[in-house]
């Protein structure tokens, strides 16, 4: 047997005995009864984990949008957008992005990873010298697009202002520098200091690349981020997001000065080499981010029911961890008992949320992952609290 037969053998039965091997559950979504899902006994599941954030990927505005898309145009775009990929619901789509950012150009990709890998390489492959400075905690995407340059990367500490300055002040003083980063760190539920890394930037003559992933359609008066709410979406250069989280639906895409985008588009292999998104996705996204610019009600009601849900957790005695956003975090500490906790949901509850181990946490920050939707409930929290309070409290006594 190859040698790699026997590699790939070995690590899977490590990964196993360690706890964190991820077996898929499968779950299927009912358009009409979000949060609830079906698993493949006909039960019903009560959701608190997906990324649908409000709940826009079973909003009857964008089902409409996609389903007249598909009837009018078909369902694969049939090409890049270069050989017969675009249509125009890639460009009104691309048009309504550069606007909730404020930006002049926008660009789409397949998915929120393809947009950071692609968009990443290609500025850092640009010039001679970059200099990279990039969050500790930046998502895997955002980290390839870093690996697949050659630029000379700094990791900062996460959210550490004073680390990234000292950083930034010990590179050299004329080569072109970036800082990428994140608002809304989704496996943290921290903020980024987003007007103190733009006063850095500017001090240090750095491009700064925000990804706004987790942010997007709930952050800021017409859902363009946190870099919106805060008022310093024109300081950033770069702004990355995702259709695929809170509009509900999917691709990923990237807005900013008009030069930079077109640069972009037409350097970068990530966008040049791939079937464009579906017609039928970008109609459906469009419909999505005009709604939601539109309308402001599922985003004030996210975030009053992720305080609810933060605050009856602390009410009952669970370990919630901090978090400054719409996330929700449950303390476990083990990657064992986090799934051991998570099944159990599952199986005697009726409800499922997402073990989160490492890699995807340093060890020993092994978390339960809630996500309350516009959609979720008081009476579907109280089930969750309840539940939780009979598998977690019994466990966290056994081990002390
Ligand atoms: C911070 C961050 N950036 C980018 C992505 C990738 O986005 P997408 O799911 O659209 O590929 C994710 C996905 O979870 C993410 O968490």
């Amino acid at each position: 047997m190859h040698s790699f037969y026997t590699h790939c053998r070995d690590s899977l039965a490590a990964i196993e005995a360690q706890g964190r091997y991820r077996r898929f559950t499968p779950l299927q979504k009912q358009a009409g009864r979000f949060p609830l899902y079906l698993r493949p006994d006909g039960s019903e599941v009560l959701v608190w984990s997906s990324n649908d954030y409000l709940g826009m990927g079973s909003h009857p505005v964008v089902i409409e949008a996609a389903c007249a898309a598909a009837q009018a145009m078909g369902a694969g775009a049939g090409g890049t957008r270069n050989i017969s990929g675009t249509s125009p619901a890639h460009d009104a789509l691309e048009a309504e992005l550069a606007a909730l950012h404020g930006k002049a150009a926008a660009l789409l990709f397949t998915s929120g990873f393809v947009s950071n890998q692609a968009a990443l390489s290609t500025i850092l492959n640009s010039l001679p010298g970059w200099q990279v400075f990039s969050d500790q905690r930046n998502h895997a995407s955002m980290i390839a697009g870093i690996k697949g340059s050659k630029a000379a990367c700094h990791v900062f500490r996460h959210n550490d202002l004073a680390h990234l300055e000292a950083l930034l002040r010990a590179a050299p003083p004329d080569a072109p520098k970036l800082i990428a980063f994140e608002s809304v760190y989704s496996m943290d539920a921290d903020i980024a200091p987003l007007a103190a890394i733009c006063d850095l930037a500017e001090r240090y003559g750095a491009m700064t690349y925000l990804d706004e992933v987790h942010a997007v359609g709930m952050y800021g008066p017409s859902g363009g981020g946190v870099s919106e709410r805060d008022g310093v979406a024109a300081r950033i250069d770069v702004i990355e997001g995702t259709l695929a989280k809170a509009f509900g639906c999917h691709g990923g895409y990237i807005a900013g000065d008009a030069s930079v985008v077109d640069y972009i588009r037409s350097c970068a292999p990530g966008f040049i080499f791939t079937t464009s998104l579906p017609p039928m996705v970008a109609a459906a996204a469009l419909a999505s981010v005009r709604h939601v610019r539109a309308d402001a009600s599922r985003r004030s009601t996210l975030f009053e029911r992720a305080e609810t849900l933060k605050r009856r957790l602390r009410a009952a005695g669970l370990p919630v961890l901090p978090s400054t956003s719409h996330i929700v975090p449950l303390h476990v500490g083990d990657a064992a008992l986090c799934t051991v906790v998570s099944r159990r949901l599952l199986d005697e509850f009726g409800m499922y949320a997402t073990p989160i181990n490492y890699p995807t946490v340093p060890r020993g920050e092994e978390r339960l992952r809630f996500t309350p939707t516009p959609l979720h409930t008081d009476t579907m929290m109280d089930r969750l609290v309840a539940a939780l309070k009979a598998i977690l409290l019994p466990e966290h006594r056994a081990a002390a």
